[in-house]
């Protein structure tokens, strides 16, 4: 068999770097490896609603925003089905199954849920559905059969718990699912990149993303304001890479190539650190080489945004499209995970038959 990714986001706001280093850069590579079967990229507004209920225009407005980022990335409809996860009610449904197949006290444990629910200041009162996110999601991977997930670091417990759903559904019932492998970004500063201003999350509240849709006027303003090295006041001063943003930035986006064009007095990064370690070397200067490395990386998204903006109609169409097809895996899914668990009344022969036996002889 084939291998399938399958990945989404939240649709709770517009995308930015840490999304791209994280894995949009890397969905599009996979697709376009043609080493994948199937690619599945889903636009989570179900799960985006267990902490945004009350907030349900948001959910709506950010479907589109997303979809547009992701087509601007270069993911390509022909190749990767974009789809719509509230559109699909055997995700649900499976849900509800796989329920039963987990506990309280295993939900709560899982830290990425733990972690949230402080965020959110649910300690008093978690909403249940909140509290399941993680159960719908093992159904979207498990849906469509996923052999590879490729998502952040975050999101490692939640992979932990699909794998758990399924050997528990495999050996209870039938071996109709799939454990999936997580797929990481390979390089550390592209697992976790910071705010612009050195915090540890990317976080629309901290105002401190550059978004893939930023115009070049405000992504090179919040490049030139980030957060560097406190004690590296004077240029001769010794600089420290340790937390400093624009290091990490340059770990997760810089390549060879970028030295050649923009820096040639400079053979690689590790010359560049080493001389800003030693001091001698202003934040101005490195600011300015990883200005025109983002921009670089960002303008034909920005530009596939653009023609993208033009016709917001074929947008919806290449969701719809995208949503029914998935929606035909996820069916046959629902349909196997039936039959295994014996809910196929109207499709079972042999039941009908056996009661017929067991009634007239
Ligand atoms: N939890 C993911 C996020 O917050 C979104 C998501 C929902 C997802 N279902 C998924 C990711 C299934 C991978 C696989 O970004």
């Amino acid at each position: 068999m084939g291998k399938i990714i399958l990945t989404g986001d939240r649709p709770t706001g517009r995308l930015h770097v840490g999304h791209y280093v994280g894995s949009l850069r890397r969905r599009v590579e996979l697709q376009n490896s043609g080493e994948y079967e199937k690619i599945f990229i889903m636009i989570a507004d179900a799960q985006a609603l267990t902490d945004n209920f009350e907030n349900p225009e948001k959910v709506r407005q950010n479907i589109i925003e997303v979809a547009l980022d992701y087509l601007s990335v270069g993911l390509d409809p022909a190749k990767s089905n974009l789809f719509i996860q509230s559109q699909i009610p055997e995700l649900t449904e499976l849900t509800f199954y796989y329920m039963n197949l987990v506990t309280l006290s295993r939900l709560e444990r899982n830290p990425t849920v733990k972690t949230e629910i402080k965020l959110r200041n649910f300690e008093t009162s978690i909403p249940v559905g909140f509290l399941c996110y993680p159960i719908s999601q093992a159904a979207d991977i498990t849906a469509f059969k996923a052999t590879t997930v490729p998502v952040g670091e975050d999101q490692l417990p939640m992979l932990e718990q699909t794998k758990e759903i399924v050997r528990k559904f495999n050996s209870i019932y039938d071996e109709v699912l799939v454990e999936p492998e997580v797929l990481l970004p390979d390089n550390a500063a592209c697992l976790r990149l910071p705010g612009t201003d050195g915090k540890a999350k990317m976080s629309k509240s901290l105002g401190n993303c550059i978004y893939l849709a930023d115009d070049p006027g405000e992504v090179q303003k919040k490049i030139m304001s980030m957060y560097t090295d406190p004690l590296h006041l004077r240029i001769e001063d010794p600089g420290h890479l340790e937390g400093n943003a624009v290091f990490t930035y340059l770990d997760a986006f810089c390549k060879p190539e970028h030295f050649e064009r923009y820096l040639p007095e400079y053979a690689g990064l590790d010359e560049l650190k080493a001389h800003y370690q030693r001091g001698g070397l202003g934040d101005v200067k490195i600011k300015k080489f990883l200005n025109k490395i983002i921009q670089e990386e960002l303008e034909p998204i920005r530009a596939r945004r653009k023609e993208y903006e033009k016709d917001i109609a074929a947008v919806y169409d290449i969701l719809k499209a995208g949503t029914e097809a998935a929606r035909e895996t996820a069916t046959q899914t629902m349909d196997e995970v039936k039959k295994a668990m014996k809910i196929d009344y109207f499709n079972d022969k042999s039941l009908l038959e056996g009661q017929e036996q067991k009634y007239h002889g």
